[in-house]
């Protein structure tokens, strides 16, 4: 690849960092990025680029947003890096009472340990259950994504990609089906899954043997994947039945990007244990395991550590970045335009026949591609580098599914602009 939209030196960059980045990391676009500012990014050569990636649903307030740059450059006059467990530190239990405040009910006096990115969370998360309850099995969902570390891995189930090669990994977990399948309209998944489940306990796996359940209110990396309105509820009470702990996993789906707070809230379930990252951190690495007090208080003294977690300087951007999402309404904007560019696409889907389903809630939107048979389009990947040549950046979720999930500052005109540009590169791509 010689040459990217008039970037110089762009040939030298490919060759360098395909030789010197590992070859086990994977890249959405050909974009060689110089700086980022709100909804954009800008290449070396100045060309701009409309951002619905958001860094993965990770930049909500939008990049650089000028009061979350002045935050950290305040911090770092101040403290830049304490390690946590070296004394007390005010801000960490800011953070942790205005994110109580912002979560259901029962967590008002939740516990937190903040750590440093998604995956570190879901280790926290399943350390706790399991050293809590002195129970060895977790159960997690078939298509789920809770990370790449080897305990979170264990849980993932969304590509073998990640698996093939590692041999044995945490052991104790099993995969229980997610309720969603599109080929198979009208059939109660819930009903199925929960089946399976109960099955599950009563057959293979005593009950008392299981610490917890982890589950994405909404599946991310394997399709934006949505249950049955029922189903996180009757789960909620299946884990009652059982005596069983309710993780969730709200990395991806945290932080306005579905339309609500936080997704949970779309089916009014409490969970005894959430996992927090990506936006949380204002763009810089944070991440939190929240548990309610009663299991916080069974937990022994000194069982879990990070050297980094709560990093001052995150911690400022963080607590800078809700306040501008609760002050100027991001969430509320993030169902408004996310319902507004689902309405465009769906508009759409007459005259460009390659938009299979389209689902989503608030920013948080797959797009599925299919090919003249209808069948999954296999080069999603082709319709993402005609987009960064239009100025467009997207992602992919899934097998055949664009993903969108912008910073929620995103306007009208902004939704019509990626769109467009997104239809073009479809019809270009499929035909
Ligand atoms: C739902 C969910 N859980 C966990 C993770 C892992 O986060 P990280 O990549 O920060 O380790 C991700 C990342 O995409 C995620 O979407």
């Amino acid at each position: 690849m010689k040459d990217f939209r008039g970037n110089p030196g762009y040939e030298q960059l490919v060759k360098k960092s395909e030789k010197l980045i590992s070859k086990a990391f994977g890249r959405y676009t050909p974009i060689p990025v110089d700086s980022a500012k709100g909804m954009y990014l800008f290449d070396i050569a100045g060309n701009r680029y409309l951002d619905f990636t958001a860094g993965i649903a990770t930049c909500n307030v939008g990049h650089c947003h000028p009061e979350v740059v002045d935050a950290i450059k305040k911090q770092a006059d101040k403290v830049i890096h304490l390690m946590d467990h070296i004394g007390y530190y005010p801000p960490y239990i800011e953070l942790v009472e205005k994110v109580n405040t912002l979560l259901p009910e029962g967590f008002r006096d939740a516990a937190a340990f903040l750590v440093n990115g998604g995956s570190e969370a879901v280790e926290v998360a399943i350390k706790l259950a399991r050293m809590v309850t002195g129970r060895p099995v977790v159960l997690s969902f078939l298509g789920a994504f809770h990370g790449r570390t080897m305990g979170a891995l264990a849980l993932t189930a969304s590509n073998m990609n990640y698996k093939v090669g590692l041999g044995s990994l945490f052991t104790g977990v099993h995969h229980v089906p997610f309720p969603y399948n599109p080929s198979k309209k009208g059939a109660d998944l819930t009903e199925e899954s929960l089946g399976f489940i109960r099955t599950l306990l009563k057959s293979a796996i005593h009950p008392e043997d299981v610490a917890a359940i982890i589950i994405e209110p909404i599946q991310g990396e394997s399709g934006y994947r949505i249950p049955p309105d029922d189903f996180l509820p009757e789960l909620r009470k299946l884990c009652d039945e059982f005596g069983l702990l309710l993780i969730f996993d709200e990395i991806q789906t945290g932080f306005g990007r579905t339309g609500k707070m936080f997704a949970l809230e779309h089916w009014n379930v409490e969970p005894d244990v959430i996992c927090l990252a990506k936006a949380f951190g204002g763009g810089l690495p944070l991440s939190a395991m929240f548990a309610k007090q009663e299991l916080n208080e069974k937990w022994r003294p000194a069982a879990h550590g990070s050297t980094f977690g709560g990093n001052p300087l995150a911690i400022a951007a963080s607590l800078k970045s809700i306040e501008i999402i609760l002050r100027d309404n991001l969430v509320q904007n993030s169902w408004e335009m996310g319902s507004y560019l689902v309405n465009l696409l769906e508009s759409e889907k007459k005259r460009v026949n390659a938009i299979g389903e389209i689902r989503g809630k608030g920013l948080m939107i797959a797009v599925d591609i299919v090919d003249n048979e209808g069948n999954p389009f296999e080069n999603c990947k082709d319709i993402l580098y005609r987009a960064a040549e239009k100025g467009l950046v997207l992602s992919t979720c899934g097998t055949n599914s664009i993903r969108i999930c912008p910073p929620l500052i995103i306007n009208k005109s902004q939704v019509e602009e990626g769109v467009e540009i997104l239809l073009d590169c479809i019809v270009d791509a499929v035909g």
